[in-house]
């Protein structure tokens, strides 16, 4: 079966988990609260990392959350349908997680004082990640070639768009007392550091402990193992042997490929 991409506001969405009435009630009518956290980034920015590392972070490293709940409950995505009916429900503070572009972002964000983490990760790696996701789910559209995928990247013909749109959007929100920007290699350059630095932000103060059990649940290999937060719970449909959210996990990984 070929899945195409579901066209909103001139943007490609994926068209598996979105609907036109979801993105549009997400878009206009959500309701950003003072005391959520939102973590935004562009698809294949690290973004099951950051869900992750928030979670323990907010159970002060206790994993018994993230060994229960799937990732995508523990801090849903604000413009799947399903996820935004989640959200009405859930208890607060929340967590939300979003790819939407600034432009898109429900206006209420604007005037709240929700905590908002920003992801940004090398264009490159985000390229070849990707690629390598696209082509092996049923999510929507896949990739022709790496080189195909490399044109439809630089004019924005690919899920949520132009990623350069996308950084130029939110990093306008960059000076805001509420955001804070971060990236996925200096998570990989010291990602203890970086915990803290997530941490103090919140407002949550963890103990050398619980620090220490963040970093180490929230690590590649162990984050690969859990059946919660690896999307091991998907559909088969919707996968492939391949498919993996925990790829390769590293940075320039681009390097290892050519385009021509
Ligand atoms: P690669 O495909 O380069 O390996 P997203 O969650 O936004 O879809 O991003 C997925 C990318 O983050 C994948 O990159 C994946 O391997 C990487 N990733 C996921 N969990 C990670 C972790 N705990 N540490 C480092 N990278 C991680």
């Amino acid at each position: 079966m070929t899945y195409e991409f579901l066209w909103f506001e001139g943007l490609p969405f994926p068209f598996v988990g979105h609907t036109i009435e979801g993105l549009k009630e997400a878009c206009t009518k959500y309701v950003i609260k003072d005391e959520d956290t939102v973590m935004v980034s562009y698809p294949k920015s690290g973004t099951h990392w950051l869900i992750e590392i928030l979670c323990l972070i907010h159970s002060k490293g206790d994993t018994k959350w993230i060994h229960s709940v799937p990732s995508w409950k523990r801090s849903p995505w604000l413009e799947t349908g399903q996820s935004c009916k989640f959200l009405t429900e859930s208890e607060r503070p929340r967590l939300l997680t979003s790819h939407l572009p600034f432009h898109l972002f429900p206006k209420s964000l604007f005037t709240s004082k929700a905590k908002v983490l920003y992801l940004m990760r090398n264009p490159k790696d985000v390229l070849v990640s990707g690629y390598y996701f696209w082509t092996t789910s049923n999510l929507t559209k896949k990739p022709e070639s790496l080189e195909r995928y490399f044109k439809c990247f630089i004019q924005g013909n690919v899920p949520y768009g132009s990623w350069f749109e996308h950084i130029r959007g939110w990093m306008s929100m960059r000076h805001r007392e509420n955001v804070l920007l971060l990236s996925y290699e200096e998570l990989q350059k010291d990602p203890r550091s970086t915990m803290e630095k997530i941490s103090q932000f919140l407002g949550k103060k963890l103990n050398p402990e619980e620090l220490d059990s963040v970093l180490k649940n929230s690590s590649f290999h162990v984050m690969k193992q859990n059946k919660m937060s690896n999307l091991e719970t998907m559909p088969e449909s919707l996968t492939s042997l391949h498919f993996s959210i925990a790829r390769k996990g590293k940075c320039s990984g681009f390097r290892m490929h050519e385009i021509t």
